[in-house]
């Protein structure tokens, strides 16, 4: 190879390379976060998942204990929802502690898992990987989970 076709290699590689990481950090990474949703019962309710240490036994993000579920999705799995998480927050389970906490501490635990659902989802697999490496926002699989 003669260095001007050196040259003109690593100057594709190059520029190919400004092309690429512009845009993975612009278009790429552009998912809604939900950022919007976020409200003083939401940062409440993070600062209780975190005291109440609910990440030694659930999973957020796919990230956690696997005691008991991945909270991600429940807020809007179809089976579950609302409903459903108040009651487990309010009595617990045979296999999960009830926390005795109050209605104010439950509502913003709900919030806190409302905006967890918001900005993700679990498992990671339902997310499509396209050919140029950046990854789909499916949001919710057929079924909704
Ligand atoms: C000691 C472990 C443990 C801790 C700590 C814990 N949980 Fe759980 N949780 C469980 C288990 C186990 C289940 C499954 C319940 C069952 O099947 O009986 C569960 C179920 C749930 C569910 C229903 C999920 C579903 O998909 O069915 C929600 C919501 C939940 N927990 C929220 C919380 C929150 C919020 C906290 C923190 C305040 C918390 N949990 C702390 C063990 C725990």
């Amino acid at each position: 190879m003669n260095l001007n076709t050196k040259r003109f290699v690593s100057g594709i590689l190059f520029v190919s390379f400004f092309v690429y990481s512009i845009v993975i950090y612009t278009v790429g990474t552009r998912v809604d976060k939900g950022a919007g949703s976020i409200t003083d019962a939401t940062k409440k309710g993070k600062l209780l998942f975190q005291e109440k240490n609910c990440i030694a036994c659930h999973q957020l993000y796919g990230l956690g204990g696997y005691m008991g579920p991945d909270l991600t999705n429940v807020m809007s799995a179809p089976d579950k929802g609302p409903i459903f998480v108040r009651s487990i927050l309010q009595y617990g389970t045979e296999r999960m502690p009830n926390f005795h906490l109050t209605e104010t501490e439950i509502d913003e635990l709900m919030s806190f898992l409302n905006y967890a659902d918001k900005t993700g989802v679990s498992p990671v697999k339902k997310f499509e990987i396209n050919y140029d490496g950046t990854v789909n926002w499916k949001g919710k699989d057929e079924k909704g989970n």
